[in-house]
């Protein structure tokens, strides 16, 4: 039932990029033949099981191995007493971004400490799983009990302010928000509360290990191949030269595989202290005990308006938390920045620190939960005022960037609205809260924006043209579900005039030359600014073989006449001259090959040094982000409170579409993640203790099936005049705006506002 609008592509690129293309490793995907981390076969295979705390901040005080070295084909049980020793976490440095992805600052298994309720405590090897997790069930672990703070909302009365960061910025501030909402004739002041979500990717994170003496190959389901070689080489204390980190595919991650976790470090660990190859996949619930999750958030959002919904003022404030151990600032006041043209603006982040696990990425970090306050709240003025939601917002959409005048790289919301109100059918909407109804079911039609910051990040890749016609484009980037890997062949096939068929990409290996992490929806547009670079580079040095020899028709002719010819792009079936094939016979070369970006040391700094000064002077310049307008219908029971989200329609500012079926894809996923956070998921902690009780699928409820209706995707495809190829990324924008959009939609059907997440049906009743 998904519908894929399909324009016409606009002309930054050749034939094959915009089309819906088949990924390429759809077949291997769906008929098993794809390894995944814990499916290396090993000769001589051990498998490991984490012993989680149970305490919540504490000193170790004794452990008792005797019953779990008992069972038998148990090889080690590996606690703080008997663990080799390991580097503590390594300081973060810009000039070296893998510096940040140490999950937290504890050095597991070389201290007695405990400082969060899950954290490991003792890894167990053995020669099956069985006994490995049977034994890990029989270590005994005693404490001593050490006070902690573990109640966010206990807490937040206690938050100090976020600072700003080169890349992150705490608060801001335009005119005297306070005072003119003191002033509006119309306003609102609202308070908001989301709790905290936890990963729950198909695939649990996985790892399989393998040392030969110093040498290590870990198969890690990672969304940043290089981070993982480098976070381990400093722990093992080994030259990262003599790590080989390999994840081609990844069953899902959405931010929850950046960091490195415990359990990564603790199966190389055990790989080392038995000498074995060792593999352990967490159980699902100790996903929710090692890896963080995202944060709660309690937000104000505050609006003043003249009697014409021209905003006077706009505040956002927001207090999210951060381990003592780790984590970092959630940038939840982001889109409220860019999304009113408001007089005067106050956003400000806060934050408080508990004793509990390091929160972490999670799609659209920040702005999936900012949006859902942001967007609530004007639906709440525009009732206020007596205007329609939609109009509100047009009323507001700025020319430039509200906080303080940058100009958009890229703005349509305008168009967004205006094709979604027509496709969805926004005029059909009664404006009255619970004057739509379909039988008993209350019918109610809510919409919201979509925002979510452009990144692009350093990216080195190889591109070989071989005789034959064929191309290898390689580069370490990551395939977590996203259709990667296609939409780069995509490029590389226009990028050089050839068939998509004849282009292969290799991806997701430390081998290959050092690619983007799969993050801040950035990779595409990363891997293709420099996969173009490579195709200009392979395709001048091949025509330029054909012009300099005698024997060619094209002999003589200026290279940039003949890239001019068909919109940049020289053609092999161009028959106006000869294919690559018989230019590289002619020559006697067997490939043609070309590098963008360089993988020895001083490539890597002068890498990192030229990402930062871009993302500096682009940021000075430019705000970037691909937006969106969501639409939402839902059906709510009046008796039960049960809400059925019965259609959905996004349209989508995301620059050029490179591939329409992946795409789409991309942003069904986001707003199925959507539907959870507005309607089931929720980690819920217990306040005296800070331990997660509902550590499994059964109590933490992401939508399933039959909680997703019929998911309309459309684009505008205007490309971006300051990205690569025009392309914005596409990971994180679909989640957000999804929860105001159902609140809103819940509102309009009920006549009820939902502003604690989720909106469970006893807060209907
Ligand atoms: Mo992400 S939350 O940038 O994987």
């Amino acid at each position: 039932m998904t519908q894929v609008e399909n324009r016409p592509r606009t002309g930054t690129s050749g034939p094959v990029v915009g089309r819906p293309i088949d990924r390429v490793d759809g077949v291997a995907k769906t008929t098993g033949a794809a390894r995944y981390s814990a499916e290396y076969p090993y000769a001589d295979i051990a498998h490991a099981a984490l012993v989680h705390a149970n305490v919540t901040r504490a000193r170790i005080t004794a452990v008792d191995t005797a019953a779990a070295s008992a069972v038998r084909g148990v090889l080690a049980v590996i606690t703080h007493l008997n663990a080799p020793p390991m580097k503590p976490a390594r300081p973060v440095n810009l000039v070296n971004l893998s510096t940040l992805a140490s999950g937290s600052s504890v050095n597991y298994l070389n201290t007695d400490e405990v400082h969060w309720n899950g954290q490991p405590v003792a890894v167990v090897v053995a020669e099956t799983l069985d006994a490995a997790e049977e034994a890990a069930a029989l270590v005994a672990v005693s404490y001593e009990e050490l006070p902690a703070t573990v109640d966010f909302g206990a807490q937040e009365p206690h938050a100090t302010p976020q600072k700003s960061t080169a890349i992150s910025s705490g608060g801001a501030t335009k005119g005297d928000a306070e005072a003119a909402l003191a002033a509006a004739p119309v306003s609102v002041d609202l308070r908001f509360t989301t709790p905290g979500h936890h990963h729950n990717a198909l695939e649990p994170h996985a790892t399989t290990a393998a040392w030969d003496g110093d040498r290590l190959v870990v198969h890690e389901g990672a969304q940043n191949v290089a981070w993982v070689r480098d976070q381990l080489a400093w722990k093992f204390d080994v030259p990262p030269a003599g790590i080989r980190v390999i994840a081609p595919y990844v069953g899902g991650a959405f931010g929850g595989k950046t960091m490195i976790w415990p359990g990564t470090i603790l199966t190389v660990l055990a790989a080392r202290v038995t000498g074995r190859p060792v593999r352990m996949m967490l159980t699902r619930e100790g996903v929710y005990r090692a890896v963080g999750g995202r944060t709660p958030s309690t937000q104000r959002v505050a609006l003043g308006a003249d009697a014409d919904g021209s905003m006077t003022a706009l505040i956002h404030t927001s207090v999210t938390q951060i381990g003592r151990v780790g984590g970092g600032p959630e940038q939840v006041t982001s889109q409220s920045r860019h999304l009113y043209d408001a007089e005067n603006i106050l956003v400000q982040q806060n934050q408080v620190t508990l004793d509990a696990l390091s929160n972490t990425a999670m799609r659209a970090p920040g702005e999936s939960i900012g949006t859902f306050a942001l967007e609530a709240a004007v639906d709440e003025l525009a009732y206020e005022l007596g205007i329609d939601p939609i109009e509100l917002r047009m009323r507001n959409e700025p020319a430039r960037n509200p906080i303080d005048g940058k100009r958009f790289a890229h703005r349509a919301l305008r168009e967004a609205y205006a094709r979604g109100a027509e496709l969805f059918g926004w005029s059909d909407r009664t404006p009255q809260p619970g004057s739509m109804r379909d039988g008993r079911w209350l019918v109610g039609m809510g919409v919201a924006s979509a925002y979510h910051p452009s990144w692009q990040f350093q990216a080195n890749v190889t591109v070989r043209l071989a005789a034959d016609g064929t191309v290898l484009v390689r580069c370490g980037f990551h395939e977590m579900g996203m259709g990667g890997a296609t939409a780069q062949a995509q490029i590389a096939a226009d990028a050089l005039g050839v068939p998509f068929e004849s282009v292969r990409v290799e991806y997701g290996d430390t081998t290959l030359p050092t690619g983007p992490g799969a993050g801040g929806s950035g990779q595409t547009a990363s891997v293709a600014a420099s996969v173009v670079a490579a195709c200009e580079k392979v395709q001048r040095t091949v025509l330029a073989l054909a012009t300099g020899s005698k024997d060619s028709p094209l002999r003589g002719q200026r290279l940039a006449d003949l890239r001019a010819r068909d919109g940049g792009l020289y053609r092999t079936d161009d028959t106006r001259g000869e294919s690559y094939a018989a230019i590289l016979g002619r020559a006697g070369r067997v490939s043609v090959d070309a590098a963008v970006g360089s993988d020895t040391r001083l490539g890597g700094i002068v890498g990192q040094m030229r990402f930062l000064s871009k993302f500096l002077l682009d940021n000075r310049r430019w705000v970037k982000a691909a937006s969106g307008a969501q639409f939402c219908e839902v059906r709510v029971d009046p008796d039960t409170g049960e809400v059925r989200v019965s259609r959905w329609l996004g349209v989508f500012d995301v620059g050029t579409v490179i591939n329409a079926k992946t795409a789409s894809s991309q942003l069904r996923g986001g707003i199925v993640m959507g539907l959870g956070m507005a309607l089931g998921e929720e980690t819920l902690v217990d306040p005296r203790t800070g331990r997660i009780m509902n550590a499994n699928l059964s109590d933490y409820h992401v939508p399933v099936h039959a909680d997703v209706p019929p998911i309309e995707v459309h684009y505008l495809d205007e490309p971006d005049p300051t990205m690569p190829l025009g392309l914005i990324g596409v990971g994180e924008v679909g989640i957000t705006g999804v929860a105001a959009a159902v609140a809103n939609a819940v509102h309009h059907a009920t006549g009820r506002r939902v502003r604690d997440l989720p909106i469970t049906l006893d807060k209907l009743l």
